[in-house]
């Protein structure tokens, strides 16, 4: 499934989305220093790094240095280091290369190797024992197929039961493959960082609203509009499906909670699992102006929508396949055109947007 950040609108990711995550990967830096300190490296051996679904690299740059610091400063100047980013076959790998060919080698250490994976994660990438820690950053709630929603582009605002069912059942079935084939490729001692977005069903974490969930109602209302207008067919309008799903924290801990599950067998098991409602970017950008700094909203705005388009487009280009290039262009250019005057009018970025994070740690025996 394509589900690259695409085009002119790439940049906007690594500038806003991009820069969210690397802050949010600093999470994990006291865990990256724990497990680097109690690992037990022999002489001669690799030490290995995964990043999955890692896009352009810019995400995972911060917390990359981090642990190329920490394992020089315990192992020593010598240590010989191999990053794999892993994403899927569609992915801008040129975008990625310019990102991180220089990873680790700025102070001409040349016992850093960085190599690319493109494949998808729902196979395994790697061979058996490859991995002393995994990065995930904001991928594994896509699923290795999209649930066809009639009346939605997501489960939000209106996917009928038997749709959520269908994509419950799906995320759950994907969660444990992922899981498995990570257990594989993971070598004893090691473990997984993962950042997912997440729903906080019972509202166990904070009271505020969910952006993802608004974003999908404000997107959602735009396509259906151009369908109205007869600018997409009813065929079109249903062929643009959302392929992710935000898993509770119940169905995040539910692989690990029987002795006799295939995960907890495979050998994985949850050292944390971090609930948290985060402020979105854009209402950061609202306090800046609130407090005398002008940081134009109006702008931030399309700032802000160009950052989505980067993650939401290929489900519009799938489903306007059949035209023209140019058609298509056209009618994508309307639909996030119109999403900007739509969010301006639902004055949604006023409304106390959070996303809702899950930082998860996963060891494996
Ligand atoms: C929202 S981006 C996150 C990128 C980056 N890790 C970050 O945190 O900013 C999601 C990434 O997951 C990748 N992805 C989605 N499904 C995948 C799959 N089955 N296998 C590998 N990568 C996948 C997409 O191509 C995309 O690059």
């Amino acid at each position: 499934m394509d589900t690259r950040c695409t085009g002119v609108f790439e940049d906007q990711y690594s500038r806003s989305v991009g820069t969210i995550v690397r802050a949010q990967s600093h999470y994990f830096y006291d865990t990256v220093r724990q497990i680097i300190g109690t690992s037990v490296i022999p002489r001669n051996e690799t030490f290995t790094v995964g990043d999955y679904g890692c896009h352009d690299g810019s995400s995972s740059k911060d917390i990359v240095e981090h642990l190329l610091g920490a394992l020089r400063k315990l192992h020593g100047e010598d240590i010989t280091v191999h990053i794999i980013y892993e994403d899927g076959i569609n992915n801008d790998y040129n975008a990625l290369v310019k990102n991180v060919s220089r990873n680790g080698r700025e102070s001409g250490n040349q016992k850093v190797f960085v190599s690319m994976c493109p494949t998808s994660f729902y196979r395994q990438c790697l061979p058996d024992d490859t991995f002393n820690i995994v990065l995930c950053f904001w991928s594994a709630h896509f699923l290795p197929r999209a649930v066809s929603y009639k009346d939605s582009l997501s489960k939000f605002p209106d996917g009928s039961r038997s749709e959520c069912d269908a994509v419950a059942d799906l995320a759950s079935e994907a969660w444990q493959r992922f899981l498995l084939i990570r257990a594989n490729e993971i070598k004893s001692g090691g473990c997984m960082l993962l950042v997912v977005p997440a729903e906080d069903t019972e509202r166990r974490y904070g009271e505020s609203s969910v952006h993802l969930q608004k974003l999908w109602v404000a997107m959602t209302t735009v396509w259906r509009l151009l369908r109205d207008m007869q600018h997409v067919t009813q065929r079109e309008y249903e062929a643009a499906n959302y392929s992710g799903y935000y898993r509770s924290e119940d169905e995040l801990r539910a692989p690990f909670l029987d002795e006799d599950s295939p995960v907890v067998k495979a050998g994985l098991r949850i050292e944390s699992l971090l609930i948290q409602h985060e402020r979105i970017h854009i209402m950061s950008q609202r306090r800046k102006e609130e407090t005398g700094n002008t940081e134009n909203l109006t702008s931030s705005i399309p700032k802000f929508v160009s950052a989505v388009r980067s993650w939401t487009e290929y489900m519009f280009r799938q489903a306007l396949s059949s035209r023209s290039s140019e058609s298509r262009r056209d009618l994508i250019n309307s639909f996030y055109d119109l999403l900007v005057e739509y969010i301006k009018q639902q004055d949604m970025y006023t409304s106390g947007w959070d996303n809702i994070i899950a930082y998860i740690v996963i060891m494996k025996k």
